[in-house]
């Protein structure tokens, strides 16, 4: 739980980059087009970017600095490494986040399940095969 005096008008990005210093969520287009500032609030893939602090306002909210547990990477933490699917990684907590979001309500999804969920996270570097490759290994416990 983290208390913070915001402006009507900040954006959660803001508020979690610079007044909590949770850097993990990226600032790429602050628009609402790139997904790299993606977070889960109430469990569901929100860009930060577009939403106001205050509509945050006691609500949970997860980014990736809380994916990993008690010193253990999240399997798609592992999976991500694993299969190679970050490169300059700027896009990664964005889409992990969105990933973790389709796990949770979706423990074994589609290859199309998985483009769905992450349609909206861009990433210039990999093409995205390997991030879907390495969501649904994660989904099937294949990361070691
Ligand atoms: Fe939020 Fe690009 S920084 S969608
Ligand atoms: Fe560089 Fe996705 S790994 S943008």
């Amino acid at each position: 739980m983290h208390e913070v005096t915001v402006s009507e008008n900040q954006t959660l990005l803001d508020t979690l980059r610079e007044q909590l210093g949770l850097t993990g969520s990226k600032k790429g287009c602050d628009t609402g087009a790139c997904g790299a500032c993606t977070v889960l609030i109430d469990g569901k893939p929100a860009l930060s970017c577009l939403t106001l602090s205050i509509r945050a306002q006691n609500k949970p909210i997860l980014t990736i600095e809380g994916l990993a547990q008690n010193g253990q990477l999240h399997p798609l933490q592992k999976a991500a490494v694993q299969y190679g699917a970050i490169q300059c990684g700027f896009c990664t907590p964005g889409w992990m986040m969105s990933a973790k979001a389709l796990l949770d309500r979706n423990p074994s999804p589609a290859e199309i399940d998985v483009r769905k969920a992450i349609s909206g996270n861009l990433c210039r570097c990999t093409g995205g095969v390997k991030i879907v490759e390495s969501v649904l290994a994660a989904s099937k416990g294949q990361a070691a």
